[in-house]
């Protein structure tokens, strides 16, 4: 999902529940905060998961893994996006200003990520586990994982929103950032913005949905009324004990 680059006049940024800065200027980073939103909201969730779902409660595991498989592939998508298009663009312009705090907050971007990505993949593998020959101890194992990518993505999101998106409002020309939303928008499936298009919306109330449309264009009210029976059907089961 990509937004317009420049905000329409009258158009808001979305200050979001867990949101931990609004980096103000011309540029329209909605599409990034909600994205921050939603990985906090279901890191969140996945964390309460994995500590409240009985171990027999196999249809909830099974539904838990393929949440994760869709979740993680957003997060990895957004991940890359940032590693290969925005901070190597923003590195060029802190360096051509001689701003060598600037820099140190873009390293300590792509260090994070690097952090991040372990636990990632141990969270893929306990809740494939837990889907397939789920027993107590990997359980609470995974609970503990779940609840450090939490932790670790958070303190994340926070170094991003107060250190680095400051960067790309002061620096970072409009085509800039428009490359940046083409490559976040690029490589969905329709079965991928099935999933994209409610599960951004989730929690949203009607002011902020209004804002987020506002950005991502009103096109995407129809494929939300279309795709959220279904998205709230499977969240329900995942999310049951969470
Ligand atoms: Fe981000």
């Amino acid at each position: 999902m990509s937004t317009t680059t420049h905000r329409p006049a009258g158009t808001a940024l979305l200050d979001l529940p867990g949101q931990t800065h609004v980096a103000d200027g011309p540029l329209d980073l909605n599409g990034m905060y909600l994205a921050h939103y939603a990985f906090r909201r279901d890191l969140a969730s996945f964390a309460a998961a994995a500590e409240g779902t009985p171990p027999d409660e196999t249809e909830v595991w099974r539904a838990l893994a393929v949440r994760w498989e869709r979740f993680s592939y957003v997060l990895h998508h957004h991940h890359t996006t940032e590693d290969d298009v925005l901070w190597p663009q923003l590195l060029e312009l802190v360096d051509a200003e001689g701003d060598a705090q600037g820099r140190a907050t873009l390293e300590a971007m792509e260090a994070e990520h690097d952090l991040i990505d372990p636990l990632l993949a141990a969270c893929a593998q306990g809740f494939a586990a837990m889907a397939g020959h789920p027993d107590e101890q990997t359980r609470r194992r995974l609970a503990g994982t779940a609840r450090q990518a939490c932790d670790v993505l958070g303190e994340h999101l926070r170094h991003e929103e107060t250190g680095a998106l400051p960067i790309v409002q002061r620096s970072l020309p409009a085509e800039g950032w428009e490359r940046v939303e083409r490559a976040a928008g690029s490589g969905n499936s329709l079965r991928r913005t099935f999933f994209l298009v409610p599960w951004v919306a989730d929690g949203l109330d009607r002011g902020q949905l209004d804002t987020a449309f506002a950005s991502v264009g009103n096109g995407f009210r129809v494929l939300l009324a279309l795709a959220r029976p279904r998205y709230a059907r499977e969240t329900a089961v995942a999310f049951r004990h969470a």
